[in-house]
Order: C-alpha cells, then sequence, then structure tokens
C-alpha cells in the first residue's frame, strides 16, 4: 500500500514521528512523507524533526504563512499535482490544523481515499478554526482513527459509519514514551538555572482568542502577573504572541548561562523544541497553557494542568487526567493555581489504549484493510473474467 503522510504544523510532527517509524519497519507499506511548509522556522519545525528522530520530508510544499484561506488555499493549489502525479493508495492526515483539511479536501477530490488521525475530538466551539478543520475533514475522510471515547461518540452522532471508526489510542503519548529517555536527558535545567527541586510553572498560549485581542491577553496575563511573585513562570511564547510579550514591563529574559532562576517573575523564552519542553512540563508544578496536546501530554505526565479555555475537545484529560477547565476570568485562574500549589497532586489514571501503542493498533488496522481490499479487488477480477468467458 502507497502512503502519503502530510505534516504541516508542530502538533502534526509530534504525531507523525511513531507512526512514520512504525509504517517504515513494515514491508507492506510504501510511504512518503509531505511537509507543506505551513511551520517553516527551524524553532517550529526543523528541531522537532531533530528532536523526534523523523526522517526528513521527501517533499516539502513551503506553503509557509498567510490569512486562513491563503493558506488553505496554497497546501491545495501545490498538493494537487503532486497526488495527481504520484496517485497514491491513501492519504494520511493528522490532527485539526489548516493543513490537515486542506489535503483531505484535495485528495479527496482526486478520488484518493484519506485516514483522519486523531478524528472525532469537538470543543462544540465553531470560532475555533480547528473545530471547522476537524469537522471538515471527518465529514470526507473515509477512515476515522480515534483517540478517546468521546471522539467515537461524535462521529457516530454526526452519522459517520461505525466500521470507518477505529479506536487506536494516542499518537502524542507514543512519542512521548519513545523520547523519554532523550527528554529526561534534556539540559534544559541547568541552561535556565533552575536547580533541582525549584519549583516553577510553565505557560504557552497561542490561541487566537486569547493572544489576537489585546484585552483578552492583557486580562490572561493580569493573572499570570499575580502568580509570578509566587514562582518563576516561564513562558516560551510562540511567533504569533511574541510581538505582544515584548510590551508588557513584567516579561523578562531568561537568566544567562552560569546564573540562577529568580525565585519569582514571567520569564519569556524563545519557543522551545520537543525534548526540553517534555522535560520542562515533567518537573513543573503545573502547567498553564491553551494548548489541545499539551493538555494529553500532562495527564500522562501526572502534572496539574490548568487549561486557559472554557470547554476542551478532550473530555478524557478531565475525566481521568490532570487537567481543570480554568476559563479566562484572572480570579478563578490565580484561585485554581493556588489551589494546585497547596493540594496534593491528584493520581493519574492514563486514559484507556494511551499506553505507547497507538502507532502499532493504526499500522494493524491499515495492513487489515489493505488485505481486505486486495481481496476484495481479486473477488471482482475473477467475476469480471468469468463474465468475460
Ligand atoms: C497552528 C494551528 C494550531 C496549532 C498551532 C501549533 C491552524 C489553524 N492553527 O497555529 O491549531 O495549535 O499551529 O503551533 O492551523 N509563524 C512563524 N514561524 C513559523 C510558523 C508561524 O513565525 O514557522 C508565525 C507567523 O507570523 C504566522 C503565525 O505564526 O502568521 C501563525 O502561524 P499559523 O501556522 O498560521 O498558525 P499557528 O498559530 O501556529
Amino acid at each position: 500500500m502507497n502512503i502519503a503522510l502530510i505534516a504541516g504544523a508542530r502538533p502534526n510532527f509530534v504525531k507523525i514521528a511513531p507512526l512514520l517509524k512504525e509504517l517504515r519497519s513494515r514491508p507492506a507499506f510504501r510511504t512518503t512523507l509531505i511537509h507543506t511548509g505551513q511551520h517553516y522556522d527551524d524553532v517550529m519545525s526543523g528541531r522537532f524533526f531533530r528532536d523526534l528522530e523523523i526522517d526528513p520530508p521527501d517533499v516539502n510544499l513551503s506553503v509557509g504563512s498567510g490569512s486562513h484561506a491563503e493558506q488553505t488555499a496554497e497546501v491545495m493549489r501545490r498538493l494537487e499535482p503532486l497526488l495527481a502525479e504520484r496517485r497514491p493508495g491513501l492519504v494520511l492526515v493528522v490532527g485539526d490544523v489548516n493543513s490537515t483539511v486542506a489535503a483531505a479536501i484535495t485528495a479527496v477530490k482526486l478520488g484518493i481515499r484519506v485516514g483522519h488521525i486523531e478524528a472525532g475530538l469537538r470543543s462544540f466551539d465553531r470560532a475555533m478554526p480547528e473545530e471547522i478543520n476537524r469537522i471538515l475533514t471527518d465529514s470526507i475522510a473515509h477512515m476515522h482513527f480515534v483517540t478517546e471515547e468521546s471522539g467515537w461518540q461524535n462521529l457516530l452522532r454526526e452519522g459517520v459509519p461505525l466500521e470507518s471508526i477505529h479506536l487506536v489510542g494516542n499518537l502524542m503519548i507514543d512519542a512521548l514514551e519513545a523520547a523519554r529517555p532523550r527528554w529526561e536527558a534534556s539540559t534544559i535545567f541547568e541552561d535556565l538555572g533552575l536547580e533541582p527541586g525549584r519549583p516553577f510553572a510553565l505557560l504557552t498560549l497561542h490561541r487566537p482568542s486569547n493572544v489576537d485581542d489585546g484585552r483578552a491577553f492583557g486580562r490572561l496575563m493580569g493573572a499570570i502577573d499575580e502568580l509570578s511573585e509566587i514562582l518563576p513562570i516561564l513562558f516560551p511564547a510562540h511567533p504569533r504572541v511574541f510581538p505582544r510579550l515584548a510590551t508588557r514591563r513584567s516579561a523578562r529574559p531568561a537568566p544567562a548561562r552560569g546564573e540562577t532562576m529568580p525565585e519569582s517573575g514571567l520569564v519569556a523564552l524563545e519557543p522551545l523544541g520537543y525534548l526540553d519542553c517534555i522535560a520542562l512540563m515533567s518537573r513543573a508544578r503545573f502547567v498553564l497553557t491553551d494548548s489541545g496536546g499539551i493538555q494529553e501530554e500532562t495527564t500522562v505526565l501526572g502534572v496539574p494542568c490548568l487549561t486557559l479555555r472554557s470547554g476542551t475537545e478532550r473530555p478524557v484529560t478531565v475525566t481521568s487526567g490532570t487537567n481543570t477547565l480554568v476559563g479566562s476570568d484572572p480570579a478563578r485562574i490565580v484561585e485554581e493555581a493556588l489551589w494546585t500549589l497547596i493540594s496534593k497532586p491528584r493520581p493519574k489514571s492514563p486514559p484507556p489504549l494511551w499506553d505507547g501503542r497507538a502507532a502499532e493498533r493504526i499500522a494493524q488496522v491499515l495492513e487489515t484493510a489493505a488485505a481486505g481490499r486486495s481481496e476484495a479487488a481479486g473477488a471482482a477480477a475473477a467475476r469480471g473474467q468469468r463474465e468475460v468467458r
């Protein structure tokens, strides 16, 4: 089976790392890795390929940044001739970024089958661009690989046929487990002058609703400033957030090499690579975030996660994990964070199948499907021959 695997942005790279490795270890598959170029800076792309030991992409479409329409259209425009020429038997897309929906539409319109990995997640908030990407991708995909029970139920409710849905676990957790020895060996603590046992918190923010509107960002950062009087809050800032963060007087740069991390304050960092980010997350007293993937990673690491959103498309991280939805009210954020600091961590119970073997299950489903399809094709050919005779 000839498979084209599409990846465009940071969280996609994490998910394709274990999957590509698994597919390339099995003789049943021939794979082409297509990088759309949605993320292109070394800190957003190249470093992830190195950290996660992903083979370099076979093709890079280099679409770059733009408005949603521009970026989506550019992926489609550049991908179409490539897929038309190579005609893979299956296009696999992951997650919910613009590259995901663009690749799915392009493939389906060329008559190529599409598998969506991380299907069925729903925030029920159509103001999120990712929610639109998820709904559209799922509605046209032929195979749906889901990470949690809610995904399964959402798809069934939307009329997706049961036989196309496969609960396989979570590739993010495969990646985390596979890289464990390497992130455990990260030197980020020494690099930042964080002595062993020194409490700190980690903050990530990049959702348009939190960072594009100056007032919303200012309110959130007011709560962060208050908390940063108690312990250092490390904020590796996404490129879209940097300009706003730079205007805040409370943000200070990371300590120079050889200096010690101060006992409090908001510390602005460049975007982190995968290994350093997981290493910091694993030892943080708590994580404040609006990212989807980090809600999942903290659940498995057993680290309290305060999600700065009012809902989540990953409800299992709340019911079986360490996630608490704290919304955007500054008083609530401060209260929940203080409560986390004085209360005992909840015992962790990873969600079903979040065991590092999702890639294996996906490959198994694909092998079975390929065998079924070639059997069906063989039977049809035999039928055809009989009819001709
Ligand atoms: C995208 C995804 C989001 C995902 C996030 C992970 C969509 C709609 N959003 O958001 O779901 O959680 O990636 O990071 O697909 N930029 C750079 N260098 C880069 C890439 C981007 O400087 O390598 C800057 C550009 O100014 C760009 C902006 O970041 O305009 C936003 O990038 P974009 O890919 O459009 O969306 P993200 O916010 O990264």
